[in-house]
């Protein structure tokens, strides 16, 4: 099989990355200060956004280019087509295009003082992108970890420190629509299936989930022994993929079972199938490309672009 394409970009540890809609492009994001991008197809970077202060916590791309990406520098940055610097009172932590890259919404961390607060522009209005939300919704009980957008614009779901996801109505008042506790610990990472109807987490208590996005209706169970700190959904398999670990500082004794996995799951019957080897330290982050092949970002500050054996894609076959 084809060696991993390593991409090596990055001075810190890899903090999210996420492919554009057609998979040609893979952006990437870290605990440094600039955001890249690369050719999926052969690992050549294509650019750097430089500007950021600090950590860049998050990464989202839309169909036409735009960028947004969020940092501990207390400020949320829309690159290229329109350039747009919004400052905040704390770091950004979350950030996203709706489906039709008009509205963007971003979540700030609770922190010196100020709470959490998710916030909705809607990029068509000049005035807002002068630092007016068209909604800002205080997250007074509990700091979001993690948030996607649902299904057709109308709400974005979003995991917090407590385990708990949230469907936050992007209309109107950003009440809650609906709620679920399925996680005992932090939520470290929200990713939706291609079509939006489901969503993966990744959480500290070592389990991910499928909810319908929707209804929040849990649907599955994928068991570790080490915090998750990522999951993706295949786009073309019944299957999930999920990356974590813990990292040396964070854990008091030897044991064999600490460290990093990357590890892939039957969707269906919520077992693990297969392991993939490579990055020293926990995996950040996973993200599907399109065509069913997969990309991870580490705590060792590389993200690694992965072959599958050709029998891989025909596996559900032979199951
Ligand atoms: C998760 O895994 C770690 C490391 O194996 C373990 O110490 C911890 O107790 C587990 N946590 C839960 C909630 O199972």
């Amino acid at each position: 099989s084809q060696k991993p394409i390593l991409l090596q970009g990055h001075e810190r540890s890899i903090t999210q990355i996420k492919y554009n809609r057609e998979g040609d492009l893979l952006f990437s994001v870290a605990k440094d200060t600039v955001a890249n991008v690369w050719y999926s197809v052969n690992g050549e970077r294509l650019g750097t956004y430089n500007g950021h202060t600090g950590a860049v916590w998050c990464v989202d791309c839309d169909d036409t280019k735009n960028v947004l990406t969020g940092s501990a520098d207390n400020s949320c940055r829309l690159w290229d087509k329109q350039l747009a610097l919004l400052n905040t009172n704390s770091a950004v932590r979350t950030c996203g295009f709706d489906f039709s890259g008009n509205i963007i919404m971003f979540s700030t961390d609770k922190q010196m003082g100020y709470q959490c607060f998710l916030n909705f522009f809607d990029l068509r209005d000049p005035q807002q992108m002068d630092n007016n939300p068209y909604l800002s919704v205080p997250c007074s009980e509990c700091k979001i970890t993690s948030a996607v957008w649902g299904p057709l614009g109308e709400f974005v779901i979003a995991g917090h420190e407590n385990g708990e996801i949230n469907q936050f109505s992007a209309k109107q008042s950003g009440e809650i629509l609906k709620k679920a506790k399925e996680h005992t610990r932090q939520i470290n990472d929200i990713q939706s299936s291609v079509d939006l109807t489901m969503v993966i987490t990744a959480s500290k208590d070592n389990t991910s989930k499928l909810f319908d996005s929707n209804s929040l209706d849990h649907i599955k169970t994928f068991r570790t022994d080490r915090p998750v700190n990522s999951a993706a959904i295949s786009p073309i398999m019944d299957h999930v993929v999920m990356g974590g670990g813990q990292e040396a500082m964070d854990v008091t004794t030897t044991s064999t079972r600490i460290g990093k996995f990357e590890a892939f799951f039957h969707a269906a019957y919520e077992e693990e199938f297969g392991r993939v080897k490579g990055h020293f330290g926990p995996i950040n982050c996973v993200a599907f490309h399109p065509d069913g092949k997969y990309s991870s970002g580490g705590e060792d500050g590389y993200v690694r672009i992965h072959y599958f054996d050709p029998h891989y894609f025909d596996f559900e076959l032979e199951a």
